[in-house]
């Protein structure tokens, strides 16, 4: 019989790979990751950020600028980046809402580009190149089972990248495949709304959750360092959002 897995979950001296590190989710996973040990690598499409998210990580992180909503740079990064242990995908852009009446359908397919296409490129270059007992982690958001007014293509994708998640579980077995799935997480995702309108939403939002209060960046990074963590989950998608999805 199989030997039983082995209950060492540590994450001293695994090779972290976190797209979309240099700031929110990912920059707080990678802190996370970080402080257990790991050896982590960012990447996002801008140097600047990059290094100062760097500034906040130990001595030995690496970050690379790389655009991920182009195929081509995501196998040219995956060439060289040499095997790793586990795969974190946060990257996405701000948010644009509209109704669907509102909606230039052009634009709309670019907004699958960087959340669900880069995902999925990311893992088909990825994966190849996870050690033995590794894991993928990608991001989806509690706007598939509790869209709002104007999120038509915004829960489109989460719903999409759920399913490619469970997908992927069958198909890259014995890698671990996931994905953490937040409600509203004060992060720069919320960055391109007004400060008035943004301390609104949170108000709104953490009156209304069981928790009473909107998630923190450290609250996903927690998540995330679980499903690395865990051993004997997968396909699964694990909503953290303050009981969002319950109201
Ligand atoms: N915050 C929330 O409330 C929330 C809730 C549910 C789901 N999510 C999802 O979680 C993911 C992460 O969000 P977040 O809150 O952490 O946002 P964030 O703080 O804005 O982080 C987004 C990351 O994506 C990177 N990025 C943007 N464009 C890129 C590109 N073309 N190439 C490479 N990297 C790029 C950014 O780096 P650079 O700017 O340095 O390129 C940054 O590191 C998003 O998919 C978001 O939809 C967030």
């Amino acid at each position: 019989m199989e030997t039983p897995t082995t209950f060492n979950q540590s994450l001293q001296g695994k090779r972290v790979i976190i797209l979309g590190g240099s700031s929110g989710l990912g920059l707080a996973t990678a802190k996370a990751a970080g402080a257990e040990g790991a050896n982590v690598v960012i990447v996002s499409g801008n140097q600047q950020r990059i290094d100062n998210a760097l500034a906040e990580l130990p001595a030995g992180s690496a970050g690379f600028s790389v655009d991920l909503s182009k195929e081509e740079n995501i196998k040219t990064f995956f060439e060289h980046a040499g095997n790793f242990d586990h795969l974190v995908y946060t990257a996405g852009e701000n948010l644009t809402l509209n109704t669907l009446d509102q909606t230039n359908i052009d634009e709309a397919r670019t907004f699958f580009n960087l959340r669900y296409w880069g995902a999925l490129t990311a893992v088909k270059y990825g994966a190849p190149h996870i050690n033995a007992g590794g894991s993928i982690s990608l991001t989806s958001g509690t706007a598939s089972a509790r869209p709002g007014s104007g999120w038509s293509i915004a829960s489109s994708i989460c719903g999409a990248m759920e399913g490619f998640v469970r997908a992927m579980a069958v198909e890259l077995a014995p890698i671990r495949v996931n994905a953490v799935v937040p409600g509203v997480i004060k992060t720069n995702l919320w960055g391109s709304m007004s400060e008035a309108d943004r301390e609104g939403l949170y108000k709104s939002q953490a009156d209304a959750l069981l928790l009473k209060r909107v998630g923190e960046a450290e609250d996903i990074a927690f998540a995330f360092l679980y499903l690395m963590k865990q051993q004997f989950g997968t396909g699964q998608n694990m909503v953290i959002d303050g009981g969002a999805v319950l109201v």
